[in-house]
């Protein structure tokens, strides 16, 4: 049986696309439609990605129209405001300067919903988060495929999941796994906007990775 081998390039290149993807917000896009393949490019890349039981517990819903995102967007709002207060005070005079979305400056939200199985699923069966982790694989896929296409991607989670489910007529049992603002970008920051404003670094990997099991002394 032959299987596709990869070379060192194609290393380089995936590593390039973890390093420069970035989370997009509205003071980075452009407000240029996004065309349908490119959308059907990206959704494609999340079908691919692997899941618990083979379940494919996705589901995605396309949101352009502007009412429709007006209503998300007021869900973020309200959110935002009660998430500030809390932070400290010093860090909420930041909190107040960023800008955390970007519903309506882009052409093209997706909602990503974990559709629970009504059958048992292979690999599910102590775990049921399993099934929402699997949504979030296919949203990483996304994330990279964007990335590859030099379209860019932000995750909006500062939002209250009732109302988005209410905005976009979601069934009671769909679970909202992500809200995502797609399109082109002005540009696309070579490190991570949060770690340029000081709100957080990267930590050093070698600081979470432990040997055969936690120390005692760990803390
Ligand atoms: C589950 C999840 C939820 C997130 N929610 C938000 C959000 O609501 N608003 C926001 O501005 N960024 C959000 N982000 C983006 C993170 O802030 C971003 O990934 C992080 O700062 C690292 O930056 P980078 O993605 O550009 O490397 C979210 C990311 C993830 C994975």
């Amino acid at each position: 049986m032959t299987h596709k081998h990869f070379t060192i390039d194609d290393q380089a290149t995936l590593e390039a696309l973890l390093m420069h993807r970035r989370d997009v917000r509205g003071n980075n896009f452009l407000p240029d439609e996004l065309p349908q393949e490119a959308i059907d490019q990206i959704l494609y890349a999340a079908s691919l990605a692997p899941s618990v039981g083979f379940s494919q517990p996705w589901e995605f819903v396309i949101v352009k129209d502007p009412d429709v995102r007006q209503q998300i967007h007021q869900s973020f709002n309200a959110v935002n405001e009660s998430a500030a207060s809390e932070f400290s005070d010093e860090k909420q005079a930041l909190y107040d300067r960023l800008k955390l979305e970007g519903i309506l400056e882009t052409p093209v939200n997706i909602a990503v919903f974990y559709k629970p199985s009504a059958e048992p699923v292979l690999g599910q069966h102590s775990m049921l988060e399993a099934g929402e982790y699997s949504v979030v694989c296919a949203i990483q896929n996304m994330w990279l495929m964007s990335r590859a296409m030099n379209i860019g991607m932000g995750w909006v989670s500062i939002l209250n999941p009732e109302d988005v489910k209410k905005a976009l007529n979601a069934p009671e049992n769909h679970k909202l796994v992500a809200y995502l603002c797609l399109g082109y970008v002005k540009e696309f920051y070579a490190t991570p906007e949060l770690e340029t404003l000081r709100w957080e670094k990267r930590k050093e990997i070698e600081s979470l990775i432990h040997q055969d099991r936690y120390p005692d002394s760990y803390e």
